[in-house]
């Protein structure tokens, strides 16, 4: 995971500017942060950017680099954050990534006499130029390192006293955003997107050297023309008002947000969504694949799609190529809110090798998974800094919705934001004060069945990633089956129970009898469940159940006054194996 940040200005920039602009990476690791500058000077520390960025000297610079980490390689530490130098000091490089065989590296590094101060994979890189650089060029040292070098990275590298940054990456993302008087580098365009809307995005084995202008080169060091884009990302929502959190904030954006896909796959992604439901039609085979939030959004795709008879499957993209045979009939369709996740990334790349189609669902334009894909539709949820997917699942589920709807299912999407209001202003306190009762428990059990059995798997998953329950989300059915040894008296049991779902009302009682204590979700009046959310539609009880068991999560978490918005040991966007 990790954000990169680089900046070469004509002009003297502030160095605070840079750490801002990091800021803006940080939901993609938040362990330490730190910058370099080319005069030489690198400071850094563990904890949050917003207190670096306080603390920090104001020093005027042209060039520099930053890096928010995820660790991966070493603790959390002042030594393992980067930037690193080399022995010299005179080259200093962050990375985003994992060097697999640094190592061995290391190993003739060391008998070199190289001298390493941190635990990290990354410091073989500064270590790994200083000494190829005594017999070659800058040009040829970095296509060595390409081909030397397994795992994954995306590297900025400068030179003390020069104006110069050396770019290089292979799956980490890394895109080139280019200003008026200015350069910036960056693991996505969130890191320039408030300076500018033009870009190039690398590719993998790429390099470039930017210095007044910029220079593209393929792996071989040959110079390569690189197209710029001109990006829009008119939904900046980042900042937080009133709210105390951003997961709050979130959340209450949904009935907007979801408006917004809604309309927009009615007018201007409309001919998209049509396209997408043709190479669904088309395909012999179609497979969702995605992570996390994701995959259970994929997993209710699929059970929408089985509603009008349109067959598919989900998988989990780590997992992918074990459980699959493709060829060029199969149509993939990846979901990642994000767009950058490794794991999907990774199963792209093995469904394109075995020439199967590929779509996607993302919230991040130009994203790599976008990038990728013969087809891609967004989200439209706006940034979501949160490291919880909140907004982003429900526009996510309304988009799969709107294409079951092409199939033949009826759900009225033009009223789904008002019943997500209604959901959200109707039982708000009502979740705080049942988090008052659950915060001190240890174990969460989420029951559904059929469509909400995807629901309880997110529901499970927030109540882990957020208030740090051991919470488990399963098929009401399964229960009976080993998991009912673990319900005694007073264990918490969410049931998700959908209109006239006899099935789960017996899976209920059966959870009651053995004196677990009981919360009902249901769209179902006349069984008095403990939230009743209105609705005749099972796909739109879907959306408003999920809210109900997100704010949970947020207001137990509160109550146990964690850090909601960056829980420990996560970050925003999964970009390692
Ligand atoms: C969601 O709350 C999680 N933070 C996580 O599971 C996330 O959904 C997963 O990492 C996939 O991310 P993506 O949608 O960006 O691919």
């Amino acid at each position: 995971m990790c954000g990169i940040i680089g900046i070469v200005s004509q002009g003297y920039v502030s160095s605070k500017e840079i750490i801002k602009a990091l800021k803006r990476l940080e939901y993609r690791g938040y362990d330490s942060v730190g910058y370099a500058l080319n005069d030489g000077t690198i400071e850094k520390d563990t904890g949050q950017i917003a207190v670096f960025l306080e603390k920090m000297e104001d020093k005027k610079f042209k060039t520099g680099i930053a890096h928010t980490r995820w660790a991966t390689h070493g603790g959390v530490s002042k030594e393992n954050a980067h930037p690193h130098p080399d022995c010299s000091g005179n080259l200093i490089i962050v990375h985003n990534g994992i060097i697999k065989n640094y190592l061995d590296i290391k190993d003739t590094l060391l008998k070199k006499g190289h001298v390493f101060k941190s635990e990290t994979d990354s410091e073989i890189i500064a270590h790994y130029f200083e000494e190829k650089l005594k017999n070659k060029d800058m040009k040829q040292a970095i296509v060595d390192f390409m081909k030397e070098t397994k795992g994954t990275f995306a590297v900025l590298m400068i030179k003390k006293g020069e104006n110069e940054i050396y770019a290089f990456k292979r799956d980490s993302p890394l895109a080139l955003g280019i200003g008026s008087k200015e350069f910036y580098l960056s693991s996505d365009i969130y890191g320039f997107s408030d300076k500018t809307s033009k870009a190039i995005f690398f590719d993998d084995d790429e390099f470039a050297i930017i210095g007044e202008e910029y220079k593209f080169y393929d792996k071989e060091g040959n110079p390569i023309e690189k197209e710029v884009k001109e990006f829009e990302w008119g939904f900046f929502e980042e900042e937080k008002e009133a709210y105390e959190h951003y997961m709050i904030k979130e959340i209450k954006e949904e009935g907007k947000t979801v408006r917004r896909i809604i309309n927009s796959l009615n007018n201007e992604q409309h001919k998209k969504i049509l396209e997408l439901n043709e190479m669904i039609t088309n395909a012999k085979k179609v497979c969702f694949i995605a992570s996390g939030t994701s995959y259970f959004a994929s997993l209710l795709g699929v059970y929408f799609l089985n509603r009008v008879n349109v067959e598919s499957q989900a998988i989990i993209a780590s997992e992918f190529k074990h459980f699959i045979k493709i060829d060029e009939n199969t149509l993939i369709v990846a979901i990642s809110q994000s767009g950058e996740t490794m794991d999907v990334l990774k199963a792209l790349k093995f469904a394109k090798k075995k020439k199967a189609k590929i779509a996607s669902i993302v919230n991040v334009p130009y994203s790599s998974v976008q990038r990728i894909s013969d087809l891609s539709l967004e989200i439209l949820a706006g940034q979501e800094i949160c490291v919880a997917a909140t907004k982003t699942f429900i526009n996510q589920i309304s988009l799969l919705l709107y294409l079951a709807n092409l199939n033949g299912l009826n759900v009225n999407l033009d009223t789904l934001h008002e019943r997500i209001q209604e959901t959200i202003e109707n039982n708000e306190k009502k979740v705080e004060a049942l988090a008052q009762t659950l915060y001190k428990k240890r174990d969460i059990y989420v029951l559904g069945r059929g469509f909400t059995y995807p629901i309880a798997r997110e529901i499970a998953l927030k109540l882990k990633e957020i208030p740090y329950i051991h919470a488990e989300g399963m098929m009401g059915g399964e229960l009976k089956h080993g998991t009912l040894a673990l319900i005694e008296e007073g264990t918490p049991v969410i049931s998700l129970i959908a209109y006239s779902d006899d099935e789960m009302i017996s899976n209920t009682k059966e959870v009651e009898a053995r004196g677990a204590r009981v919360v009902t979700i249901s769209n179902d009046e006349k069984i008095d469940p403990d939230f009743y959310l209105r609705t005749s539609k099972d796909e739109k009880f879907a959306i408003t159940a999920t809210i109900i068991g997100q704010l949970l999560a947020y207001y137990i978490a509160r109550e146990k006054e964690l850090p909601i918005d960056k829980p420990r040991n996560l970050a925003k966007s999964v970009t390692v194996e």
